[in-house]
């Protein structure tokens, strides 16, 4: 599906944006992953040594200069930016805006929505000149307003009108960008807090997904994929809940 093609996943280092990864390679793309723990970094590219089609760069993508760096170097290594996915996000209060501390607000809006901005801006750049691109923004269901999610939701939610202002801005040069909202997929930014759930929490939020499971990464990887492909050519701005149901209610 991608055949050689350039792909940078940022936090392609665990969870979501791995799976994302593992179907990017398996479908013939080049991926290079941004990811802030230099560790991660360096045992995913110690288990992709002999993998030309890999790359992970340690970068944090709230820093801009950080940002430049890392697709500088992309840029040397390749002719043209295909695809990006801005996947990189945390969430570190669920708290109402009381208990949000502006520390907890600034890191959470830094890294979810200005790194997706900072690795837009580099990559649009490349894409533009080659009048071809596709970019795939990972939203989240907290988007449209949770309890408790001040920050995170606010983040989520900034996410969708930047996706659909680029994608207007930049569809004159074939440039797709759209967005994916999940449902609950216990990865390491959910666990801590599904672990400590009650029973009956639990089963309220199995509830909340009508399919009556919660999701895997690869459910998301799959329709990012497909977001990315030339599958999708015809798509653009489009906002996708990925979500077992979650958001029909
Ligand atoms: N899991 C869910 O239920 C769920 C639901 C809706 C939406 N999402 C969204 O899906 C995306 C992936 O989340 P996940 O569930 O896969 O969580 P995860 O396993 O915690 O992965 C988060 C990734 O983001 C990277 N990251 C965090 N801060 C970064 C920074 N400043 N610079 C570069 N990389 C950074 C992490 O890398 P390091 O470890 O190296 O920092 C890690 O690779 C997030 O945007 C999340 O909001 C998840």
């Amino acid at each position: 599906m991608f055949n050689n093609k350039t792909i940078v996943v940022t936090g392609g280092s665990s969870g979501i944006g791995k799976k994302i990864t593992e179907e990017i390679l398996a479908e013939r793309g080049r991926v290079f992953v941004l990811s802030k723990n230099e560790k991660k970094i360096n045992s995913l590219n110690k288990k992709y040594i002999s993998n030309k089609k890999f790359l992970g760069i340690q970068c944090d993508i709230s820093d801009e200069s950080e940002v430049k760096e890392a697709f500088n170097f992309i840029n040397k290594k390749t002719n043209h930016i295909y695809g990006l996915v801005n996947n990189a996000g945390i969430n570190p209060s669920r708290n109402n805006i009381l208990s949000t501390s502006l520390a907890d607000w600034e890191d959470t809006i830094n890294t979810n929505l200005k790194g997706a901005f900072l690795c837009s801006k580099e990559a649009i750049k490349s894409m533009e000149k080659n009048s071809q691109g596709s970019i795939v923004n990972i939203s989240s269901v907290a988007a449209f307003g949770m309890q408790r999610r001040v920050a995170y939701s606010s983040s989520k939610a900034g996410m969708i009108g930047f996706t659909k202002s680029l994608a207007r801005d930049h569809a004159s040069k074939s440039i797709r960008v759209n967005c994916i909202c999940p449902g609950y997929v216990p990865t390491n930014l959910v666990k801590s807090y599904l672990k400590d759930l009650s029973k009956k929490e639990k089963t309220d939020l199995l509830d909340r997904h009508p399919l009556g499971k919660l999701g895997n990464p690869e459910d998301i990887a799959f329709a990012t994929s497909f977001l990315l492909s030339s599958k999708a050519k015809w798509i653009t701005g489009a906002v996708l809940n990925v979500d077992g149901g979650y958001s029909i209610f």
